[in-house]
């Protein structure tokens, strides 16, 4: 199931990387026009596939058969380049140029500003891609943190050290990981950008994690909206471990993090000792929305940080250890093991389709499935937007990312 991408054309993941940008582009226009007082002054962008195609994102959203028969047409497109990483450098090498043309007129309502939010991005290349996902969700109020992956190219590098010189409270976390695919590292990102920002001057009410291929479905203010309204509760997605048992049974080995291209951990038949402290295992997504007193009792606490060690050598350990440590008992929002399941259904972040669960509890995918999960297509937006999800899709899956940049490269 794991290799299910490597039998789809490359024709077909060119095809469908134009309508996710096409669908991107909608999504830009709904949010712009839901947010009053925000610029529509485009920073940097590839070009606009609904200008380019006079595409009526309303009528896409009123699924209106002849609009959404025009996205078709994206498909004969023989080639596309986005703007390159080193158009990114290039773009933030003046800063006040490159904040005059957007950033900076980016302002936050009352409403936004006294509860700010913060953001960990977990990114690894497509400098254009990543700012576009910034420039959706900035707010001079909030504060943001980039890892940046140690494999990541030297262009793409510096363009986010670009971005983060030039935006003001957006910054380059302070340890960076070579992140591995499932492994440890993935987990290791996000703690480091989380420790940095409880450092931060800004006091951030809640946190979200988002990876480079995340685009947000709300606007800032619904989103505080949302999040005021969990008391103090974490967003995250827990439920039984089923059969993910052995992801923490047996002893994980992480190849050798110098190597270009290393897979995922190897589980060996080497048996691991119970979780500490005897915590009950739960598992979920390793995308999150957490309050920051839980954040700051991740921390500090010694239970937590045992739990962590021992994560270690676990296979995906950040899709149990989030799912876990909210169930633990007397943490920040604690929910008690006993209660049910939170799926990602009810896990308002991230907003993912799967091919199991179509038609049962979604429309079938209108776009392409990759690893069993949906990349949308053009009828699905108004899906998207009223699912009342905070942050739709995300690939992170390395192989398949770095050969789609490949076959974008070369046409
Ligand atoms: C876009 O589509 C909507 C809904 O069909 C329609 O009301 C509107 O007039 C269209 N706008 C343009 C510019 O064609
Ligand atoms: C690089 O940036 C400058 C402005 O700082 C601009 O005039 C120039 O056209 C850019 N070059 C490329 C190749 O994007």
């Amino acid at each position: 199931m794991k290799n299910l991408w490597l039998h789809l054309k490359p024709k077909n993941i060119i095809f469908f990387s134009f309508l996710a940008l096409a669908l991107i582009s909608c999504f830009v226009t709904f949010l712009t026009v839901n947010e009053r007082g925000r610029q529509k002054t485009r920073v940097f962008e590839r070009p606009r596939l609904t200008v380019q195609y006079q595409i009526n994102c309303t009528a896409i959203y009123e699924m209106e058969p002849v609009e959404l028969g025009k996205t078709l047409a994206i498909r004969n497109q023989k080639s596309y380049v986005g703007p390159t990483d080193e158009a990114v450098v290039n773009s933030t090498s003046d800063c006040d140029q490159f904040v005059s043309q957007g950033y900076d007129a980016i302002q936050g309502s009352e409403f936004d500003r006294e509860f700010p939010l913060a953001y960990s991005l977990v990114v690894h290349q497509d400098a254009a891609l990543v700012e576009r996902l910034l420039r959706a969700i900035y707010m001079p109020h909030n504060i943001y943190c980039i890892h940046y992956d140690l494999k990541s190219s030297d262009d793409f590098i510096s363009a986010m050290k670009g971005l983060a010189r030039c935006i003001p409270n957006v910054f380059i976390a302070s340890k960076l990981e070579r992140v591995q695919y499932a492994g440890f590292s993935r987990l290791k990102a996000d703690l480091n950008c989380l420790s940095d920002l409880l450092d931060s001057e800004v006091k951030w009410k809640y946190v979200t994690n988002l990876c480079g291929q995340d685009f947000p479905l709300r606007t800032n203010a619904e989103l505080v909206s949302d999040l005021k309204e969990l008391k103090g509760r974490n967003m995250v997605e827990s439920k039984w471990p089923g059969g993910k048992q052995w992801r923490w049974t047996y002893h994980h080995l992480l190849k050798d993090s110098n190597s270009e291209y290393y897979s995922s951990p190897v589980t060996t038949s080497e048996m691991k000792s119970p979780p500490p402290h005897n915590i009950a295992m739960f598992v979920g997504s390793a995308y999150f929305t957490l309050s920051r007193e839980f954040v700051v009792f991740v921390h500090q606490s010694s239970l937590a940080s045992d739990f962590l060690a021992w994560s270690e050598d676990t296979y995906s350990p950040d899709e149990h250890f989030w799912a876990t440590m909210i169930r633990v008992s007397g943490v920040p929002g604690e929910v008690p093991s006993s209660d049910p399941e939170i799926s990602e259904l009810v896990s308002k972040t991230r907003l993912v389709k799967w091919g199991s669960l179509e038609e049962r509890l979604y429309p079938p995918c209108t776009g392409v499935r990759v690893r069993e999960v949906c990349v949308y297509g053009a009828a699905e937006l108004r899906w998207l937007l009223n699912y009342g999800h905070w942050f739709a899709w995300c690939n992170n899956n390395d192989v398949f990312t770095k050969l789609s940049e490949r076959i974008f490269r070369s046409t």
